[in-house]
């Protein structure tokens, strides 16, 4: 049987350390498609060259000609402008949507069977446009951001209580910003949620208050220590994670920007919701109910990211 096939449009940071993890798990042969003449050959190259000491079979082709991306059983999209210091995801909002239109149309042509994952910012506007453009079925196109999100939140709390990341679940809703909704009643230490774990006297509010705001803040705490783009290992490692799910059948639930059609009371938008990932894709929106406080959040998130769905009719009347 052949080997799946993977590919990775935009072969920048995130995009070559998709495609070593890709190769080093064995989930495929990978296609690196990038404007950029040399780039995504090079590194294709390079991550090949691992093979012999890593042990790993997979085959590894840089391209800049949409038609090697044909027939992919994945596609992530990393193509575009990262944030630099200073910018916020929305200000990326033009350059990236005009990036979209194009891989919409390449994806379309080439690969219109494919699960696509994207993560080019601002997120949740940016996976809503690629669908648009690329005509695929909803369930079948989505956005890496929860994962990302849940994994930082995990990760902060397991410093906080001293207990392996394993161990930690967290839960995190809403758009991939400034207004994402990290649920501490849905996050647990082995099963114990976060607020018991106050109650208990292993955290105070105050302490879980300002894990909740680094969480948020966790993509710009991370452009602010580089100075020179954004984070790549977190952001990779979370999508191959969707990628793997989908390929393997795995029925994992993972928080993704999913198309929603009333769900959480969402409609016609991305947001983050929790999904089952399957090899139907976004098979199943796990429809939860939120008590007020969540809800109000939420519902904050959906506002801020339907402001950029509104941006992004304006820019391009195809979408409107
Ligand atoms: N088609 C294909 N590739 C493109 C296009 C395009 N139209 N436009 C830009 N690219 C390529 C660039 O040449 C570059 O190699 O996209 C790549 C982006 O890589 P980086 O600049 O290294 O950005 P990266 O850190 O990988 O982040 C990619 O993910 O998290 C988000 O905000 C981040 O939107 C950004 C994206």
């Amino acid at each position: 049987m052949a080997r799946p096939k993977i590919a990775l449009i935009g072969a920048g940071q995130i995009g070559g350390t998709l495609a070593h993890l890709a190769a080093l798990k064995e989930l495929g042969d990978v296609v690196l498609f990038d404007i950029a003449e040399g780039t995504p050959e090079g590194k294709a190259l390079d991550i090949a060259e691992s093979g012999p000491s890593e042990g790993f079979d997979a085959h590894l082709k840089g391209t800049q000609d949409y038609a090697d991306i044909a027939g992919a059983d994945v596609c992530i999209v990393t193509a575009g402008v990262p944030r630099k210091p200073g910018m916020s995801r929305d200000d990326l909002l033009g350059i990236n949507l005009k990036v979209m239109k194009a891989v919409g149309e390449g994806i379309k042509t080439n690969a219109p069977d494919a699960f696509v994952i994207c993560i080019t910012n601002p997120l949740d506007a940016m996976v809503w446009a690629l669908q648009k453009f690329s005509g695929l079925p909803a369930e079948k196109v989505c956005g890496m951001a929860g994962v990302l999100d849940s994994a930082r939140f995990r990760h902060f709390l397991s410093l906080e209580f001293g207990v392996s990341m394993k161990d930690v679940t967290a839960f995190v809703l809403g758009g991939h910003g400034d207004t994402m909704v990290p649920c501490a009643r849905y996050s647990t230490v082995a099963g114990i949620p976060l607020p018991d774990l106050v109650k208990m006297g292993w955290t105070t509010q105050e302490k879980l208050d300002a894990i909740i705001q680094r969480t948020r803040d966790g993509g710009a705490e991370i452009v602010g220590l580089l100075k020179t783009g954004s984070a790549f290992y977190a952001p990779a490692t979370s999508a191959i994670e969707m990628a793997e799910a989908y390929l393997k059948d795995q029925k994992r639930v993972l928080p993704s920007a999913a198309y929603c059609s009333g769900e959480l009371g969402v409609k016609d938008m991305y947001v983050g919701v929790p999904t089952v990932i399957g090899a139907g894709g976004i098979e199943r929106i796990v429809n939860i109910k939120l008590n007020k406080d969540e809800q109000e959040m939420f519902d904050k998130s959906v506002e801020a990211v339907k402001g950029l769905v509104e941006a992004c009719k304006g820019i391009d009347e195809s979408l409107a």
